[in-house]
């Protein structure tokens, strides 16, 4: 069986390379809605349907464990699909997403206790992350930044050209002017990454860019450790396959110029 990777785009692929350099023996599926992306700016109730209907299909295609590598689906849809659905759908099998591994890391990231967060305004309006930190941290306070802008310049490559300067600039000046003791700021957007050489432009040089995935690689090597039930039933082949809601032309030209290889990929539908 497979380890599915999620996403509503491309976003997810900078979670997937550092999951595959972490962990490269096993078998790997990602799947990337990318005719319904973005997500970050629909309703709660959308999110959690077109993610459970991604996660159907991902066990349909004999995933044992799928991570949630988007924020958005992590903040609006996890919870319902582990408290809810998988019990009902899967019982034997697991969902896991990306704010727990980044949350249980912040406190060693931040010495002024108060750390930024740029995600998606469905992520931001969630509160997901705020709460997540006060169970572990309640000393560190959050100021959080919607950045509604990012997820489409980057999934219309649009995020290395010079336009994109003007909306990074724009959220980091907006963040900064909430509070300015923040000493670290946490990408909460899978998609960000692709970003980060603006952001460092822009971010004063004292202020750490926390990104996910190498958090998220290590909590889930640590989690097939603790599973064997899991950690048993994954094959190993080092394989990798690539799925898309959209055109593949489309996907496969974009997301080789993300991951910087070649890739092939086959459309998906969801039914
Ligand atoms: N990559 C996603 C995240 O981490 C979602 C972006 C979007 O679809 O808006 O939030």
């Amino acid at each position: 069986m497979k380890i599915g990777i999620f996403d509503s785009g491309y976003g997810g692929l900078t979670i997937l390379e550092k999951i595959v350099e972490k962990l490269p023996q096993y078998d790997y599926i990602y799947l990337g809605d990318n005719a319904r992306t973005p997500y970050g700016s629909r309703s709660f109730e959308v999110v959690y349907q077109y993610t459970l209907q991604c996660v159907k299909k991902l066990f349909e295609m004999d995933c044992q464990l799928i991570i949630l590598a988007c924020n958005t689906a992590s903040a609006e849809a996890l919870r319902n699909i582990q408290q809810a659905d998988l019990q009902r759908i899967a019982p034997s099998r697991k969902v896991l997403g990306v704010i727990r591994p980044t949350v249980e890391k912040v406190d060693e990231m931040t010495a002024s206790k108060t750390v930024g967060l740029f995600g998606t305004s469905g992520t931001v309006q969630s509160k997901s992350y705020e709460i997540e930190i006060a169970k572990l941290f309640p000393h560190i306070t959050v100021v959080s930044e919607a950045c509604p802008i990012w997820v489409p310049l980057i999934e219309n490559n649009e995020h290395t050209k010079l336009g994109a300067d003007y909306f990074v600039k724009q959220h980091i000046d907006r963040l900064l002017e909430k509070k300015c003791e923040i000493d670290a700021v946490i990408l909460g957007c899978t998609h960000y990454p692709l970003l980060v050489k603006k952001i460092e432009k822009y971010l004063p040089q004292n202020i750490k860019i926390i990104t996910q995935g190498k958090l998220v690689a290590e909590s889930l090597e640590n989690y097939l450790f603790r599973h064997p039930e899991h950690e048993n039933l994954c094959t190993k082949n080092s394989t990798v396959e690539f799925f898309t809601t959209e055109s593949v032309e489309k996907f496969v030209s974009s997301a080789s110029i993300f991951l910087k290889q070649k890739i092939q990929a086959k459309k998906v539908f969801l039914g």
